[in-house]
């Protein structure tokens, strides 16, 4: 590589769950610190950073593809930086595939990124892939500006090994962030604007202090500071879901009545090939204490169709949970075989159109439930954090306290957090009249 002037303006593009966005944000914070501006929309940046996701192939490939839209008509190309799972998991194979790349770094180490661009500047490429031990949030600036609903990472990493999933390998083992430098940064989040604060976590729940502590003691201190009106956890594994936690959804009012729970399956033998540690009925329990103590509440899950070897009579037995759940929201995937993980080597992989058939089926089902839990919750009158503008003049959007997104017109900003009633239901999205601010 030859050198080149420093970069004066960045560009950070995330991609794959929340945790790449709050890692996104960090990165730009870190770039912000050393001088280094954002590019104005619509132009160029001097630097970009793909913040790579690896869970599925077709997010995995989307970062070659992305580096050669960055290819300028010379031939040239902005300083690029491989950043998030697929520099973790890939490495030096990506600076053989792709040679306009100068710096692959991954996930617990981009507080290193500083030091990687002066030696692109100089016409070094780098790898660093390492998981020091030292962790990047000591490194990392202290947040500045933020929206109203902001990110913060409390565990990273995951010792649970599914055998479909590469996040143990790319993210490394389950750590847990100190109970302290959490309250601050939750503190500091709240100074630079944030209303409500979302915990991540791979395994969110399974996060401890160093006292043994579990998620419902933080819980509990960030629902003292005064300006924090919500708080959210994400994403949360069924063997970590502990009486403590469960009570908290009954007596934290600022805890939002909403659980992302992933089951994946909805067969016992599938569940035990994924290596995934409940049953369906260990986890429908789970979903009846949570609703014991918050009636309220609103499930969302994640699933996998087309696991190595899942017959049709296994796939009804996810259908048949979808069923008896009633999910508000979930997400649902076609199993893809990822390299090294041990489900890619499994006899009976499952051919592409049964895979696309059974998807349909299930995402049927989901919005058919996700309609009519959107349809349930017209004539109730709640909160809504205002996040953006709509497309419409004097319209907002927001979030209700079940994560639906509402919609409605009137006096607000950006931030508040007004009561609303809720009029009209879309599979997506509700429209709500505006009863008033409750904080300005
Ligand atoms: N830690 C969380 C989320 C992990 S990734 C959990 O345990 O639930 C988010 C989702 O991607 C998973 O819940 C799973 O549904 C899906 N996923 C993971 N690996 C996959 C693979 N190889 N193919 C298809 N979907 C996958
Ligand atoms: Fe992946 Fe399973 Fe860990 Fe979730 S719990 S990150 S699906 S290995
Ligand atoms: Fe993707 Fe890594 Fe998140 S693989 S889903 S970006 S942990």
């Amino acid at each position: 590589m030859r050198p080149t002037p420093p970069p004066r303006t960045y560009r950070v593009k995330s991609f794959g769950c929340q945790m790449n966005v709050y890692d996104g944000e960090r990165m730009a914070e870190l770039l912000a610190q050393q001088g280094i501006t954002p590019a104005p929309e619509g132009e160029e940046a001097d630097l970009v950073v793909l913040n790579t996701c690896h869970i599925r192939e077709k997010a995995a490939e989307k970062v070659y593809s992305d580096i050669g839209r960055l290819r300028r008509e010379d031939g040239t190309a902005p300083l690029i930086a491989v950043a998030g799972c697929v520099a973790q998991a890939e490495g030096e194979e990506i600076m053989k595939r792709a040679p306009a790349v100068s710096m692959v770094v991954g996930p617990q180490a981009y507080h290193r990124l500083p030091g990687m661009i002066s030696d692109a500047v100089e016409g070094r490429r780098s790898v660093d892939t390492d998981m020091p031990a030292e962790t990047k949030f000591d490194a990392l600036p202290a947040r500045r500006k933020v929206g109203p609903s902001a990110f913060l990472t409390v565990q990273e990493g995951c010792d649970k090994f599914c055998t479909y999933c590469v996040v143990p390998y790319t993210r490394g083992a389950e750590i847990s962030r100190p109970f302290n430098d959490l309250v601050a940064e939750a503190h500091r989040l709240v100074e630079a604007g944030a209303r409500e604060i979302t915990l991540l976590g791979q395994n969110v729940n399974a996060w401890r202090d160093e006292s043994n502590r579990g998620l419902e003691k933080l819980i509990e201190a960030l629902a003292a500071i005064p300006e924090l009106a919500r708080i959210r956890y994400t994403t949360s594994h069924p063997t970590d879901m502990t009486q403590g936690l469960l009570e908290a959804h009954r007596d934290v009012s600022k805890l939002m009545p909403f659980l992302h729970l992933p089951v994946q399956a909805g067969s016992d033998r599938v569940l035990k090939a994924m290596n995934r540690s409940h049953t369906a009925e260990s986890y429908l329990r789970i979903l009846d204490q949570v609703r014991a103590m918050r009636p309220d509440i609103a499930l969302s899950g994640d699933f996998i169709v087309g696991f190595p070897g899942e017959t049709d009579a296994e796939f009804e037995d996810t259908l048949r949970l979808v069923d008896r759940v009633g999910y508000a929201q979930c997400f649902s995937f076609k199993y893809s075989a990822r390299p090294g993980t041990p489900a890619a080597t499994m006899p009976d992989q499952i051919a592409p159109e049964v895979m696309d058939e059974r998807l349909q089926r299930l995402q049927a089902a989901l919005n058919r439930d996700q309609l009519a839990f959107n349809q349930a919750s017209v004539g109730k009158r709640c909160t809504v954090l205002v996040e953006r503008k709509g497309r419409h003049e004097g319209q907002w959007l927001g979030k209700s306290p079940w994560l639906q997104s509402v919609h409605f017109s009137g006096e607000a900003a950006i931030g508040d957090l007004v009561e609303v009633e809720l009029t009209e239901a879309g599979p997506n999205s509700l429209s709500a009249r505006l009863l008033q601010p409750v904080h300005g």
